[in-house]
């Protein structure tokens, strides 16, 4: 097959006439000229770098993320939000009163924050924990003394988690003292006290996993207030009439047994972990939707942009 140039399978064309031997100054030429060009690139492409650090808002990069202005302007800031997935989880307007953390102490927030960290070290717990009565207390003696980080790791789980309660009821605390669950927000407030006995419920089946003595009798104690639950408890008001026994009542179902032992751990081991995270995530995401719906974080104050904010005439 002749050598071809690669166009339509034509013969190359003779090399262009030379001095000399043809392949010197003909050739050298050729590389200066492609030398020349890789230098232009490089220039504009140092310049662009340079106009980009300068004004990273001016390239094609920025604008394909961020396509609107970000200005002051109460019309760009709409735009701005309603034109990107992140910002859109924001409101286009904040009352700058109802944000500032001596009117909300930033608690709904931090509850948030605590619970994304306890479900992140909860789901790393998860590589090193069996829910079973034979190895459920040595996984956590490994995770104190064996795993790297693994104490940290336990420890940050743990105190997180009394942490979130003790956030939770703050935050609730605030809500009731700023007067926040009147009229529209009832119905957030009702979210919210789901909110609250979802936390205790994560709070209570993870007592148990650990399998010591304290989680132990904890679950034990707890569960007995079962019994005394009316109508389908066997100890509660009007539970035996209803024909509640040990074994067919609330508290059977609760622990999977008429004891605490290995179905009581493995239920509370996927109500803890799987259940009541899912419930309470989804409800998290109802809670701060109203909190938008329900016209934003109630304030002292309406809303008003720095750039609206008209000068006090001098007189
Ligand atoms: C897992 C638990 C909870 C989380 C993560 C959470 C998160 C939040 C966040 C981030 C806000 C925005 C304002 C702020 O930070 O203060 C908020 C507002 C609110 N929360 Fe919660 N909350 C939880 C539990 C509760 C509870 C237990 C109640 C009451 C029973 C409650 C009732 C409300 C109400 C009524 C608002 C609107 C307040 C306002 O507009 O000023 N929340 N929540």
């Amino acid at each position: 097959m002749p050598e071809t140039n690669g166009n339509d399978g034509k013969p190359a064309p003779p090399a262009a006439p030379a001095a000399g031997n043809g392949n010197g100054a003909g050739n050298g030429g050729k590389v200066a000229a492609v030398v020349a060009g890789a230098k232009a690139v490089k220039t504009r492409a140092v310049e662009e770098m340079k106009g980009a650090i300068k004004a990273p808002e001016k390239t094609d990069l920025w604008k394909s993320v961020l396509r609107v202005k970000h200005d002051e302007t109460p019309r760009s800031r709409a735009l701005g939000v309603l034109s990107n997935v992140f910002l859109h989880l924001h409101p286009a307007k904040v009352n700058r009163d109802a944000v500032a953390y001596n009117y909300t102490w930033g608690m709904g927030g931090m509850t948030f924050y605590v619970y994304i960290t306890l479900v992140f070290t909860g789901t790393l717990l998860m590589f090193y924990y069996h829910p079973s009565k034979v190895v459920a207390f040595r996984d956590i003696l490994y995770l104190d003394s064996d795993v790297p980080f693994g104490k940290l790791l336990r420890n940050m789980h743990r105190w997180g988690a009394h942490l979130m309660v003790i956030m939770v009821e703050l935050h609730m605390f605030r809500v009731f003292l700023t007067g926040s669950y009147k009229k529209p927000r009832e119905f957030n407030w009702v979210v919210g006290v789901l909110l609250l006995v979802l936390t205790l419920l994560l709070s209570f089946t993870g007592y148990l996993l650990p399998d010591d003595q304290l989680g132990f009798w904890a679950v034990t104690v707890g569960t007995n207030m079962a019994r005394a639950t009316p109508l389908l408890g066997h100890g509660g008001p009007f539970g035996p009439q209803m024909g509640m026994t040990p074994f067919n009542d609330v508290r059977f179902g609760l622990l999977g047994g008429s004891i605490v032992d290995s179905n009581a751990l493995l239920r509370a081991y996927i109500w803890h972990c799987v259940a009541i995270p899912i419930i309470a995530s989804a409800f998290m995401v109802v809670h701060f939707w109203r909190v938008r719906k329900d016209g934003g974080i109630s304030g002292p104050a309406p809303v008003v942009l720095e750039s609206e904010i008209k000068e006090p005439r001098k007189i």
